[in-house]
């Protein structure tokens, strides 16, 4: 029998995995109040989705209490985070996985209510999102036009991604994910969409990747880049995202990030829209094979894989490794049941963002519910038509 591509070994820098189906990052906003502190149930829901050899990437975790835009998301700033995170951390390892630390500024994606003092959000321009966003209490209200950042700022805000990497070391975990992705404050930068600056950090491509090249130079500073992930969302318009030359932006920065030597570069396709359950858009744009051509260190990609296109994006050498989202959280053993071709859960939209263990830590994994002849009985056909039975 040919092996599947998905369950052979792969090197995310200091990581050596088992198998190439990787935990995405997804906010959850279920950290224990006050204090954005990870806890005893958030530890049990990485348990459940960690194996052996198997890489979890966190939720998107606040750097600083400015870094925040959503109710109930962890941080990593106070000395209780770190010790929440090591409970996290230290369930993962004890099953043989592996986990990352999603490392998170939203910048202009945030409200007064959340904010330090009910000062404005920042952002790299005073430039308002179009849309709402849900403010402290749950009530959507329009976004507000954010603060511009003084340059002076903008060192702080690198020492303060260092800062976060160190705790994330510091509470156990294997590495750190720089997110810049899906419009959150070093996306902001780079496009010119949302970045209307005319300093060193604004107008050329070079200037508005600095920000970002900077984050990132100063965290494998801090880890070596061997711990160092890099998330990115070209041609994504999730938060109101917008640049006049996309290509030219993303070949540049694809090219520098491969100077790096990362753990890897994760690209999110841009086909795919989280915030629906509709299928994938079949004509946008292959985000992953361009990246590909200019980055040569392992590449993760996301986006509205099913097993089918995941294992072939593998073998055609596409994509190192395939992150999933939301299958994950409906299946907690989503790696097992891709392996042995078992049918996979739908989740439940309803739960997704904030609560309790319902929808969160409730789902059943196939070994928790059944034993060894049952599993064998399964349909073995089944995993891709019911991962995503696209229901509008
Ligand atoms: C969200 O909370 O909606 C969210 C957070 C991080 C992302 C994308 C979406 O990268």
């Amino acid at each position: 029998m040919q092996s599947d591509p998905l369950f052979t070994p792969l090197k995310l820098g200091a990581v050596a995995l088992k198998h190439r189906v990787i935990m995405a990052p997804m906010t959850r906003m279920r950290s224990a109040q006050p204090g954005n502190v990870p806890h005893a149930l958030n530890a049990e829901y990485y348990r459940q989705r960690a194996s052996e050899g198997g890489l979890l990437i966190t939720e998107a975790t606040d750097i600083t209490p400015q870094a925040q835009g959503y109710r109930g998301t962890p941080g990593l700033y106070s000395a209780e985070q770190i010790a929440g995170w090591r409970a996290v951390t230290d369930a993962v390892h004890a099953k043989g996985g592996f986990i990352f630390s999603q490392i998170w500024h939203v910048g202009r994606i945030s409200h007064s209510s959340l904010q330090p003092g009910g000062a404005l959000p920042v952002a790299p321009s005073a430039v308002r999102p179009a849309g709402e966003h849900t403010d402290a209490s749950g009530q959507n209200v329009p976004y507000e036009t954010p603060r511009a950042l003084e340059e002076a700022e903008l060192a702080e805000l690198v020492s303060d991604f260092v800062t976060a990497a160190r705790n994330a070391r510091e509470a156990g975990f294997d590495g750190v994910e720089v997110h810049g992705a899906n419009g959150y404050l070093l996306d902001q930068f780079l496009r010119n969409g949302s970045n209307k600056r005319t300093d060193r950090y604004g107008g050329s491509i070079e200037n508005r990747a600095r920000l970002l090249l900077e984050v990132v130079d100063a965290v494998i500073a801090a880890l070596g880049a061997e711990r160092v992930g890099v998330r990115l969302s070209p041609w994504n318009g999730f938060n109101d995202m917008s640049d006049s030359d996309g290509e030219a932006l993303w070949n540049y920065i694809a090219a520098e990030l491969d100077k790096r030597e990362l753990a890897y570069l994760h690209v999110v396709e841009p086909r795919s829209d989280f915030t629906t359950d509709l299928p994938p858009d079949a004509n946008a744009r292959d985000a992953t094979s361009h990246f590909k051509s200019f980055f040569k260190g392992p590449l993760i990609s996301t986006g509205g894989y099913v097993a089918e296109t995941a294992r072939a994006a593998v073998a055609a050498g596409r994509a190192d490794a395939i992150a999933f989202g939301r299958p994950f959280i409906s299946n907690p053993d989503l790696p097992e049941r891709l392996r042995i071709g078992a049918a996979v859960t739908r989740y439940d939209r309803a739960t997704f963002y904030g609560g309790d263990h319902r929808g969160y830590t409730d789902y059943a994994s196939l070994a928790g519910e059944t034993n060894q002849d049952v599993l064998a009985a399964l349909p073995r056909q089944s995993a891709t038509d019911k991962i995503f039975a696209w229901v509008p």
